[in-house]
């Protein structure tokens, strides 16, 4: 597998000048002033990002979870994870049908604890199977496949804010063509039906399709916009695009106006596993790539593939935000400079996926700073409810939803807000992500209960 950085020189430069710790002048003294007297400048990556309605995460390794330096900047700096290697096909269901989900449910309680969203990484891809699956093909693969999809999603659902629903399936160079894969001989349609497989599992979850060397216009980048928009045309429920972004010393000119083409097909982009290679000038490529997605409205968030350069796959590049020793590097100051900076537009709440019902609660009653409707998918004995905040003519900086839940329905799991209880009247509040609100602007939160759903009308303060 050829994961070989794009090596090409970037002409897009920054036009701000960025503070780094080893190069402070007067300018950036004026910058760093500057930033710290705006009104909402964040000291965190997640703080930051959060200002302009984004996520910052990182991958990170359940085994590291007990490195006490490791999880305090993960706590301190991130509002987002992906599982590095933990919710794989080889992880999750190492015997066919016995699903082992130890390291991701580790990973996933960690960060509920802490508010962060959960990328989900990666329903299928060609590497990382099981033996077994590597043995099948055809019709005993693909059902195979499916089922894991189905079951791996179904496990975590309500849980992860966007599946890699499938992974790196376009092959490199010139063709822009589906890569072969025991996956792809059971049919070209494989992807698409595991994109219906997982919304059937998880309404409320995004569900993207990953790949790198997709980061500029070029030909795999092209491939895949023709499946997005032939998916988009033909009803198949996909959300989202992730571009992995392992970069070299040089990025695509075109980085932005790739990630802006695909968002004009009506998905949400996000960079998933940005690193890139430490040189002279890595501080200056991640403020680009910084400002490339605060630049396009539908760029949601940005993943670092790892947290310090010992944490990384690419061993001994040191592509990181913090070094070995858990030290903020330049990187770091340029990309919560840039962060800070602000992007000059908030990226709309994608609405619902296509398959989620319209809200089943009426007009919400308007005139407390912000209103709120709420869409469910109920079955008997449970519930999925996602609820819909949207601001009023004024910007919001928290808000606040109470809903009434029916005698003897139980919330069992809340994501992207706080609860104030399981029964009764419950209280939703936002996390530190997505209290703040633009005029007009919307935001979304999700809980799952076993019980009925609730009827009444959501009402939303805004604080
Ligand atoms: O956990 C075992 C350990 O028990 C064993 O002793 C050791 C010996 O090789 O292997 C360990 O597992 C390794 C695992 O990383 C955890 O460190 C695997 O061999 C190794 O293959 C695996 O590499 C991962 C790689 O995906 C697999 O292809 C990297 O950590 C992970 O960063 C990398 O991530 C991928 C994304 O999923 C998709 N995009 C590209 C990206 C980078 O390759």
């Amino acid at each position: 597998m050829d994961h070989s950085p794009d090596h090409r020189p970037p002409s897009a430069r920054s036009r701000r000048r960025l503070l780094t710790p080893v190069a402070v002048t007067a300018a950036a003294v004026a910058a760093t002033i500057a930033a710290a007297s705006t009104a909402h400048a964040g000291t965190t990556l997640g703080g930051a990002a959060a200002e302009t309605g984004r996520y910052y995460g990182a991958a990170i390794a359940a085994y590291k979870l007990s490195d006490s330096q490791y999880v305090g900047i993960l706590d301190r700096e991130f509002n987002a994870v992906t599982p590095e290697n933990e919710m794989k096909w080889d992880a999750t269901e190492p015997t066919q049908g016995q699903f082992r989900y130890t390291g991701a449910d580790q990973i996933v309680s960690h960060a509920q604890a802490h508010g962060m969203r959960v990328r989900g990484h990666t329903l299928l891809w060609h590497a990382q199977q099981p033996g077994w699956a590597q043995n099948l093909s055809g019709t005993a693969l693909r059902s195979a496949a499916i089922n894991h999809v189905t079951q791996v999603a179904t496990h975590f659902k309500g849980k992860i804010y966007a599946w890699d629903v499938v992974n790196e399936a376009f092959a490199d160079g010139s063709s822009g063509a589906r890569r072969d894969s025991n996956l792809q001989r059971t049919g070209n349609d494989w992807i698409e039906a595991a994109f219906r497989a997982a919304r059937a599992a998880d309404p409320g979850a995004k569900l993207c399709y990953n790949d790198y060397n997709t980061d500029g216009v070029n030909a795999k980048s092209t491939g895949v916009y023709n499946m997005v928009r032939d998916f988009k045309a033909r009803g198949v429920p996909i959300d989202c695009v992730g571009f992995q972004s392992h970069l070299g010393t040089g990025m695509p000119g075109d980085y932005q106006a790739n990630l802006q083409r695909f968002a004009d097909l009506g998905v949400d982009v996000q960079i998933t596993e940005l690193d890139i290679e430490q040189g002279s000038n890595q501080a200056t490529l991640y403020g680009n790539v910084t400002r490339a997605c605060l630049a396009v409205s539908r760029c949601t968030g940005i993943t670092v593939w790892g947290i310090r350069d010992s944490d990384s796959w690419r061993t001994g590049q040191n592509p990181l935000l913090f070094d070995g020793g858990g030290n903020r590097k330049p990187a770091y100051t340029a990309v919560l400079n840039a962060l800070n900076a602000g992007g000059t537009t908030t990226p709309p709440t994608t609405p619902p996926p296509t398959t989620t019902p319209p809200p089943s609660s009426p007009p919400p009653p308007s005139g407390s700073g912000c209103t709120a409707s709420l869409s469910l998918q109920s079955w008997t004995g449970g519930f999925v409810a996602n609820v819909h905040v949207t601001a009023g003519s004024s910007a919001i900086s928290r808000w606040t939803v109470r809903i009434a839940l029916p005698s003897g329905t139980v919330v069992t799991n809340t994501w992207s807000a706080q609860s104030s209880a399981s029964t009764g009247t419950v209280d939703f509040r936002n996390v530190d992500y997505n209290g703040q609100v633009g005029a007009g602007g919307s935001t979304d939160f999700g809980f799952q209960g076993t019980g009925f759903g609730p009827s009444g009308t959501p009402t939303c303060t805004a604080g």
